[in-house]
């Protein structure tokens, strides 16, 4: 009786700390928000994506072994995350939810810690995957900008516009990204 009555509360204090809002582009207070979601999913250097070795490296130096599954887009590529929140993403269902209308490299590995660090290795990386695949985040405002603070899933189907774009409703100075970043990133998704 008490044990349920303590999974419940547990429960209820989990869903309170959703790390997202409950529908996009609604105001955050972590203003580390999309820096933290930069972090896990965006790699901040090149480097042989194939090997899971330099996968491993690159996890402990940066502090990112403690996942179990995560999925990266290359340097740069951030630009189609930031597009997706803003107008050229499509909302998947009532909840905050958006995925992109275009394909992007993303590179899925699921990671184990390791117990020793004798290797100098904080984790094990394997079932490395790497594909051009739509993905869903959940966006929220962070600062004066709706962007994407969760990573949620990808897939190979493209999506249905079923219930509309994922943006700020029109508002204070919002700073739209402009269409020439989409078509750079466009070229950059096509030449790279
Ligand atoms: C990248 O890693 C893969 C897997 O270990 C290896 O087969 C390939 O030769 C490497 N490529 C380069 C350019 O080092
Ligand atoms: C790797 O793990 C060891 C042992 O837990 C820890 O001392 C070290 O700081 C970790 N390295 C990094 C880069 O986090
Ligand atoms: C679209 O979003 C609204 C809430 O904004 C929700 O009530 C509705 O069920 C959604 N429609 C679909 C098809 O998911
Ligand atoms: C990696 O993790 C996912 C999700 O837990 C799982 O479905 C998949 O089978 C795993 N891959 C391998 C190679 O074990
Ligand atoms: C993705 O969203 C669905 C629907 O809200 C949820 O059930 C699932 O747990 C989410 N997965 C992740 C990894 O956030």
């Amino acid at each position: 009786m008490i044990g349920a009555f303590l999974i419940a509360v547990l429960a209820l204090f989990k869903g309170e700390e959703s790390p997202y809002n409950s529908s996009p582009c609604k105001e955050t207070k972590n203003t580390e928000a999309y820096n933290n979601f930069v972090h896990r999913h965006v790699l901040k250097k090149g480097f042989n994506t194939s090997s899971t070795d330099d996968w491993e490296d690159y996890l402990t130096e940066q502090n990112l072994c403690g996942r179990p599954r995560q999925s990266f887009i290359d340097v740069g590529a951030e630009i189609l995350y930031e597009e997706i929140c803003n107008g050229f993403g499509v909302r998947q269902g009532g909840g905050n939810l958006c995925t992109s209308t275009c394909k992007v490299r993303l590179h899925d590995l699921n990671v184990t810690k390791t117990k020793s660090t004798t290797s100098g290795k904080n984790c094990t990386v394997y079932g490395l995957r790497s594909e051009y695949r739509y993905v869903t985040v959940a966006c929220d405002k962070v600062g004066s900008q709706c962007l994407p603070v969760h990573f949620n899933s990808s897939q190979i189907n493209m999506p249905e516009n079923k219930n509309g774009t994922c943006e700020a409703q029109g508002s204070e100075g919002e700073q739209k990204i402009s269409t020439s970043h989409w078509f750079q990133f466009l070229q950059m998704t096509f030449y790279s």
